[in-house]
Parts: structure tokens; sequence; C-alpha cells
């Protein structure tokens, strides 16, 4: 229900439906809803995962707003309806610019739309590129939990891209309880490798306690931290591997870095060659949304022609219905579903109605009487 409705007066309104309110939530209130809650949120995410296992949602393929003339840029819309305990509608539109870095800005700014579930209102447009790294780091910690559970625990985890979204899954993995004696890190940027090292020492990532106070340890994951010189020595010293670059295409080609059999994160999906895949276990988010747009699995299906290589979802291992192998690589490629954008909208919504803090715009929908 929406909880700024008010309803229409004057004797043209008579027995007329509620006005409709709209809320505007910037950045500032979704953080302050979501910081410090890892565990509640990658829950959240779990139970959203399950309820699209079970078919208690609607997540048509995104759509890819391309520019022939700025190639590297994209604009992406996700719209999607969850059902369930969540009960709520409305649409991503997120961008990704990879020079606006260059220029000092996030690659990736977002807006998302809440719709009312009985009017089709939109009653809520929320700064979302927060809610997108948080969800996609709640994604990577839960599956990071559910594909290790049948094998020895990592203790060594290795960064292979360190930006924003690297940044937000270690916040993650360690605020779900995970701590590694040693964080590599390997990026093609100096700059972006010496930022994500600042932010690991602020955490307390290299066991001398972080800047929050909390002991390295035990609360945020800490032993040595490595900048890695090549991309082989990264992979070769962890056994979780988060990939969260921005290569458009697979540039780690040699299946035998793989030997030890690590769990790997593909969050940026198109870094592995296909070859790759084909020597692990595969799980995905969703199998029509993952094998689109020229990610690692895609190239995979139109090798072999065919979806052999996959071993089933995510949500087939939170149902038990598959259980990843101890003894192969298991790559995990998240394509980002929008339902998991709603989820954590909903909640960072609901978060700031129940504190009293809506922004609402007044008088935002106008046009209310059918004749005038
Ligand atoms: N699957 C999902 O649900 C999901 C959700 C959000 C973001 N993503 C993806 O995560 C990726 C990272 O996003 P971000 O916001 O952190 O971007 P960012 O630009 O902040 O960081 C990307 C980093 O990768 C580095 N990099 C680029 N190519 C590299 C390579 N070949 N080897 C090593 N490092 C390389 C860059 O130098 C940069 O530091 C993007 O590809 C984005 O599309 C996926």
């Amino acid at each position: 229900m929406n909880p700024v409705t008010s309803t229409a007066s004057g004797p043209a309104a008579r027995g007329a439906a509620p006005v409709p309110g709209f809320a505007v939530i910037p950045g500032a209130q979704v953080q302050k809803a979501l910081q410090g809650r890892e565990q509640e949120i990658t829950e959240l995410v779990e139970a959203t995962y399950r309820l699209h296992g079970a078919g208690q949602t609607v997540n048509p393929p995104s759509y890819f707003l391309r520019f022939p003339d700025r190639p590297s840029s994209r604009i992406i819309a996700l719209p999607a309806s969850v059902g369930g305990s969540v009960g709520v509608d409305g649409l991503k539109w997120i961008s990704s610019f990879p020079d606006n870095v260059a220029a000092g800005l996030p690659r990736a700014s977002a807006v998302l739309v809440l719709n009312d579930r009985d009017t089709g209102y939109p009653l809520a447009c929320l700064e979302s590129s927060i809610i997108s790294a948080t969800r996609t780091a709640a994604s990577a910690a839960l599956a990071a939990d559910r594909l290790t559970r049948t094998r020895q625990r990592p203790t060594r985890v290795g960064f292979f891209g360190t930006g924003l979204i690297a940044r937000y899954i270690h916040t993650f993995l360690t605020g779900t309880g995970w701590s590694f004696d040693e964080v590599g890190v390997y990026d093609v940027s100096a700059d972006s490798a010496a930022g994500f090292c600042g932010y690991l020492r602020q955490s307390g990532a290299d066991g001398q306690g972080g800047a929050d106070g909390r002991s390295g340890a035990h609360g945020r994951g800490g032993g040595g931290i490595t900048v890695h010189d090549s991309p082989e020595e990264l992979i070769r010293s962890s056994d979780l591997v988060v990939f969260a670059t921005v290569a458009g295409r697979p540039h780690v080609s040699d299946p035998a870095l793989f030997d030890h059999a690590p769990v790997v994160l593909h969050v940026s999906l198109r870094d592995l060659a296909p070859e790759i895949l084909l020597a692990s276990a595969n799980f995905v988010d969703d199998v029509e949304h993952c094998l689109k747009a020229d990610t690692s699995p895609h190239l995979a299906e139109r090798l072999t022609g065919g979806r052999d290589f996959l071993d089933g979802t995510l949500d087939d291992v939170l149902t038990g219905r598959v259980d990843p192998p101890a003894d192969r690589t298991v790559v995990f490629s998240p394509f980002g579903l929008g339902v998991l954008d709603l989820a954590v909208g909903k909640y960072v919504y609901d978060a700031v109605a129940r504190a009293g803090d809506l922004r609402v715009i007044d008088d935002f929908f106008h046009e209310l009487r059918r004749y005038g």
C-alpha cells in the first residue's frame, strides 16, 4: 500500500480513488537504510531468488540501449515484478559510461521507479546506483556461501578488477561473516588497485583494525593484502576469485590457471574464455537472461551449440536440487535480475516511510479528473 496517498476533495472527487503520492528518495537516504545490514539484505536477496525460482516473479529480458557514436556506453532498462512477501512492480534504468571513471565520476548511475500494485501509479523514484551495487554484492556473498558449503571454506580471496562493485562485494563478504587470510588484488589500472587497497586498509582487511575501530581479524576479514603484477598470479593464489572488471570480451583464456579448483564469482560476465567455463561447473542466476549479450556463458553456448555445460541456477543450489562439486572449479555468472533491485528498493522505501522521512512531491500527479 502507498502510505502517502490522500483523497481528492471537492464535489467532483466524490467517490474518487485516493490521489497517489509520489516520493523521491535520494542516495543519502538509500545508504542510511542499507548500511550495516549486509546479513539482512543477503537474506532478502535469497528470498527473492527463491520467489523467482518458484515462478512468483515477472522478469522480462533487460533492454540494452546502445549508441553507435559511443560504443563503450549503454543504458539498460530492467522492468520487473515481484510477488509473494515482497509485492512490488517497477523499473530500474541504469547507465554504464566507463569513461566517467577517468573524469572522477562512478561508471554507473541509476534510478529505480516503484509502482503501486493496486493502481499502477509510480509511488517513488529512488537513487539506485547504491541499490544496484548492494543487490549485486548481496548476490555474490550469497553465492560464495552456498557454492562453498561442499568444500573447505576459502580463506584466500582475489579481486580481479577493483572498482566500486569490488568494494561492495568485499563489504558484503565480510559483513556476512567471511574472514580472509589473504586478499589479492589485480587491476589494469594502478590507481584503481591503490584506491581499493586504501579501502581495504581502512576497513581493517590488512589485519590492523579498520578506521571504524573493528578488529581486522574478527570483523573485517583480515590478513595480508597483496597487489599482484599479473592476472595469472592473482588467480593461482586465490581460492575465491571475484571478477569485477569492465572487459567487453574474454581476456583470461588458460584453463590451467584454474587447476586448483577455485570458486569464481564472475560478476562482470565477459572475462573468461568459453574453454574455461567448459572445464568448470557453471551456475547462473537465470538461464535465459545469462545466455545473452555476449556473456561468457553465451559464448560457451555458441561454441558447443547447447547448454549442457550449465549445472544449474543459484536457486537450484539454494533449494538443494543441485550440489556444487567440491573438486572442480565452480563459476557463478549472475546476469543481474531486476527483481533483486525491486526487492531491495522496496526495503529502502518501507524503511524510509516507517521513519516518517519520505520526501513527497506535492501534486506530482495532477490531471486526476477524467473530464477536467
Ligand atoms: N552481474 C551483475 O549483476 C552486475 C551488477 C553490477 C555491475 N556489474 C558489473 O561489474 C563490473 C564492475 O563495475 P564497477 O562499477 O566496479 O566498475 P568500475 O569502472 O568502478 O571498476 C572496474 C575496474 O575494472 C578494471 N579493469 C577493466 N578491465 C580490466 C582487465 N582486463 N583486467 C583487470 N582490471 C580491469 C578497471 O581498471 C576498473 O578499476 C562491470 O562490468 C559491471 O557491468 C555486474
